[in-house]
Order: structure tokens, then sequence, then C-alpha cells
């Protein structure tokens, strides 16, 4: 999607943070878009915050969560715009727990929205993509936690690692429709995350303990993040070039050098038997060609 005004985007949790950053750099390029958020003060204050957008925005309340209304909120988006080329699937919550720790609740809730979200998602909006054969592309919100984890944080961390694999397979699937696909991997942004419980829904009570202590430093800490305006414009880039990943912060290179070089530091030597040898070599012949029919 090398050229992008006048298409038209969805933007899951587009009313505050990362999201809101999205929806001012596609405004900015010409883009109408759609800002859904389950929140209404979010919605609001991005309403307010882009009243010179115009006709070019369009907002509703949707929680990715709800199959029913993501369907709804994909016919609105043809019936408001004609058509989506951009699904930026970027809802999403925390909770700072250890995974020994933490409830079913605690499990269904984070999945739903970070995993389930993106499901719902790419199932409501890809066909219509498909169908009007124009291209467009779909951006999952990562994290630098779908390649990171730690001792704490331990849903969210399971949920981002599957978003990562859910793009990357999806990637090799929409390529034959000239339609791109990018896993957008922030590390920390100055977002309203740290409010993730209010959006918690009541038949998931069952909370697990928290780190109180590390909860009440969220705010402070996020403050010190990157600002989404910024998070925004290089998901546009990355949108516009079709990268695999859109990384957006310098600073985790040593770490993920780390980490690769402890998984290959894993691997067996040793020898290959030929025809398991053959069989990779041609997966990997098919994967190179379809690599190089990719939309650029
Ligand atoms: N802030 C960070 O440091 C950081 C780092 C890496 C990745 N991320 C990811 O970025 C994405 C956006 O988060 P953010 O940091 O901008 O936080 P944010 O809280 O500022 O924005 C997230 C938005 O999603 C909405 N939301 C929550 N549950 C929803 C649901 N069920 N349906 C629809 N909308 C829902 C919230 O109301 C909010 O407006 C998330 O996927 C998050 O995991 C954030």
């Amino acid at each position: 999607m090398n050229e992008v005004a006048e298409k038209v985007a969805f933007i899951t949790g587009g009313g505050s943070g990362i999201g809101f950053g999205m929806a001012k750099a596609f405004l900015k390029a010409g883009m109408k878009v759609v800002i859904a958020d389950v929140r209404k003060d979010h919605l609001h204050a991005a309403a307010s915050a882009l009243s010179d957008a115009g006709t070019s925005l369009h907002l509703i309340q949707l929680d990715v969560t709800d199959r029913a209304a993501v369907a709804r909120a994909a016919d609105e988006t043809e019936l408001v715009f004609g058509k989506v080329h951009l699904l930026a699937n970027n809802a999403g919550v925390n909770l700072f727990a250890p995974l020994d720790q933490c409830t079913y609740d605690d499990w269904d809730w984070i999945l739903g929205v970070n995993l389930g979200g993106v499901i719902n998602g790419i199932q409501s909006f890809v066909p219509k993509i498909k169908r009007h054969g124009e291209g467009g592309h779909v951006v999952n919100t990562g994290s630098m936690s779908s390649f990171i984890s730690g001792p704490g944080a331990g849903i969210y961390t399971t949920s981002k690692f599957a978003v990562h694999g859910l793009t990357q397979s999806l990637r090799w699937s929409l390529a034959p429709y000239g339609i791109g696909v990018s896993l957008l991997s922030p590390g920390l942004v100055r977002s309203a995350i740290y409010e993730s419980h209010k959006t918690r829904p009541p038949q998931f009570g069952n909370i697990g303990p928290v780190n109180q202590e590390f909860v009440k430093r969220l705010p402070e800490i996020h403050r010190a993040g990157m600002d989404p305006d910024e998070v925004g414009e290089k998901t546009l880039a990355g949108v516009q070039r079709n990268a695999a990943y859109i990384f957006t912060h310098p600073e985790f290179r040593e770490e993920l050098r780390n980490i690769f070089d402890e998984i290959l530091s894993g691997l067996p030597e040793g020898d290959t038997p030929g025809e398991r040898m053959a069989f990779e070599e041609s997966r990997r012949r098919a994967n190179a060609e379809a690599k190089a029919r990719m939309p650029a």
C-alpha cells in the first residue's frame, strides 16, 4: 500500500495511545479513518482532538471480543466509506501478574482482547479487503513482548507471542491477494494501557493477585515511553513498505541478539537424512518464491 491517500483504515483501540497515534498519521496522509474503541470517553476525546478531520473520520463504539459487533462494524465501515483497505488490529489490555498466580478469568479476558480481537478483525474485514481487489494491508499490534518475556505480565506475553505467529502466517496467506501484513512491535509507549482494568468486563471478576507496588508506578513508567504519534508515523511508513516487522524502538538490538543466540545454541549439531533435507529444501524454495511475489 504505497499510495494511501483516499484509502480507508479501520483501527481498533483507536481512541487512545498507539491507535490514536495511527489515526493521526493516517488522516495526515489523506486516508479516511474509522476509530473503533470500547471506551466512550476515549472516543469523545479522539473526536474532539480530531474535529478538523470532518467526514474523513468515523467513530464506532466496539468491543473487539464481540464477534457479531465486529462484523457489524465492518459493514458500517463499508456503508460509510464504500470500502476498507487497512485493518489495524490494535486494541490491547495488560495485567501485571506472574502466570502461576493468574485465574481462568484473567486468561479469558486478556486472550479474548489481545488475541481474540485480532482474530475477529481478520474474520470480518479480510474478506471485504479481498473482495474489492485493490489490495490492502493488515497491521497487528504485537509488542517487544512478542519476542521477549519476563517474570511479570505472563498472559500478555503469551497473547503477544501468539499475535506474532498469527501475523507471520497471515502474511503468507494474503500475499497472493496483494494484501500486505505487518507485526507492529513497540517498546515502551506513553499511553493509557495502565488503565486496562477499567475495561475488564464484570463477568471476569476473579482477579489473581497483581503486583500492587509495580502497578502504582505504571503511570510514571509509561510517561517515559515513546510518543504515540511517533509510533503512528512509523507504523504508516512500515505499512507503505509492507514490512514484516515494524520495530519502533532501537533499544532492543542487544537483547534480541541474545535471545536469537540462545535459540541457535539450542539447535543440535549433526547430519540430516537426505529425504528429510529434500522436504525442507523444497519447502524453503516454495517460501522464497512466495516471498518474491509479496506486495512491495
Ligand atoms: N504502551 C506500551 O508501552 C505498549 C508497548 C507495546 C505494545 N503495546 C500495545 O499497543 C496496543 C495499544 O495499546 P496502548 O498502549 O496504546 O494503550 P491504550 O490503553 O492507550 O489504548 C488501547 C485502547 O484499546 C481500547 N480497548 C481496550 N479493550 C478493548 C476492547 N475489548 N475492544 C475495543 N477497544 C478496547 C482502550 O479503550 C484504549 O482506548 C495494545 O495492543 C498494546 O498491547 C503497548
